[in-house]
């Protein structure tokens, strides 16, 4: 079978040991798809990569302007080719914000990420998702009923809530930024943590911070906070056990970081730097603050994927970066820069498999299904929670 959009990219020499090709298969030769969404038309199973192109090429362009396609940085190369605007997630929220022309944005990303752009859009607009199976297995730590359990023995153990701020991660259920819109809380990022933590920290005594503990924990050791001062709420005790953690711990907590995190970027450790290291003398490491604390100290720099798009770009020529995140973005950006060595800090390779599952073929049935007037996958985050949601998500736009 021939592909267009072969994504086997050249590898440094520490990289993947797996086969890093991810090449476009057909949708029914995909090893996962028995749990991807089922209801795309049998047609498109089969498609090969040559055909979802020219497919996907025809209906952009007969839809024009009416039309904008939003990549995050991990998606595939058959996917971010289509790409009208590649981001992090808070650029591609703040995009939504700006509330362009297009009648339709098809967000190639996961759940949580157009449910936030379905809270931002503007009236006249309708979010689309390609592959409604497309979630986040971090997000779906923070079941909004456990959050409300936690806040109620939090209310109990404190005698009130009043000085706690909670704070969502972006990568959490529109319910929980509603949660956060109704209780004087806020979203955040991992582009804007900090700036987040120093506004809640103005209003309350403690921060509240789901799901991600590593984005927490980093965060706030950067903002001085000592790690004495963070304590693990975890998530999976029977209520009533305050989450596992003491009395003491909750005193003298000033963030209460839920125990959730995110698999691809837990594998990140210490001897794989420390590995880079050995190999190459002058190696700088970047990593996305989603890694472990002890990762995130030890690297060099750490940001957002944003960021670390950034940091590759304006490295010198000749640089060697070893890379800490999705193995997506690694490869892209050691394709696109042929001067640098880049290269992936975990020797086997792991990709989002959420973000994964936004196939070529999902993206051409929902297009086609545009220019036959249907929408198909749109993403409605339900009135009554909308407007609470928005006002968290503003809370953390307003912030500059
Ligand atoms: P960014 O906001 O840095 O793009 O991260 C999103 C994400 O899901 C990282 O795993
Ligand atoms: Fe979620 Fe991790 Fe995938 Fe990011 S990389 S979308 S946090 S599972």
């Amino acid at each position: 079978m021939t592909t267009t959009t072969p994504t086997t990219f050249p590898v440094a020499q520490l990289q993947c040991e797996t086969d890093t090709g991810i090449e476009t298969v057909p949708l029914a030769e995909e090893a996962s798809f028995g749990s991807w969404q089922p209801s795309i038309p049998e047609r498109y199973w089969g498609m090969d990569a040559d055909e979802l192109t020219r497919r996907i090429h025809a209906a952009r362009e007969t839809l024009g302007d009416e039309v904008v396609v939003l990549g995050h940085h991990y998606q595939r190369e058959d996917i971010i080719q289509f790409a009208d605007e590649r981001g992090d997630s808070f650029g591609l929220a703040q995009y939504a914000a700006d509330r362009g022309e297009s009648k339709y944005i098809v967000f190639c990303g996961v759940h949580f990420m157009a449910e936030a752009a379905d809270i931002l859009r503007a009236d006249h607009q309708t979010v689309i998702l390609p592959n409604m199976e497309a979630g986040c297995s971090m997000a779906d730590m923070a079941a909004e009923p456990d959050v409300w359990s936690a806040w109620r023995e939090l209310e109990d153990f404190f005698g009130s809530t009043d000085d706690i701020i909670p704070v969502t991660y972006m990568n959490s259920a529109a319910s929980l930024k509603a949660f956060c819109g109704a209780n004087g809380g806020v979203v955040c990022t991992s582009s804007n943590a900090t700036k987040v933590l120093e506004w809640a920290f103005e209003r309350g005594k403690r921060v509240f911070f789901f799901p991600d503990q590593h984005l927490g924990r980093n965060t706030g050791h950067a903002m001085d906070i000592p790690l004495e001062e963070m304590v693990l709420w975890d998530w999976r005790a029977p209520a009533g056990n305050l989450g596992r953690a003491t009395a003491e711990e909750l005193e003298r907590s000033r963030i209460i970081l839920w125990q959730g995190h995110c698999s691809v970027h837990q594998r990140f450790s210490l001897a794989q730097i420390e590995q880079a290291r050995a190999q190459y003398p002058d190696v700088k490491i970047v990593v996305h603050p989603e890694c472990r604390y002890d990762v995130v100290q030890e690297a060099d720099a750490n940001g957002s994927t944003a960021f670390i798009v950034k940091y590759v770009q304006e490295a010198p020529a000749g640089s060697v970066i070893g890379v800490g995140t999705e193995i997506n973005l690694v490869s892209r950006l050691a394709k696109e820069h042929p001067d640098k060595t880049v290269f992936c800090l975990d020797p086997v390779v792991c990709p989002c498999s959420t973000m994964y599952r936004v196939h070529p073929a999902y993206l051409a049935w929902v297009m086609e299904s545009l220019v036959e007037g249907e929408v198909v996958n749109r993403i409605a985050v339900p009135d009554h929670q909308r407007q609470d949601a928005k006002v968290a998500l503003e809370r953390m736009l307003a912030l500059k």
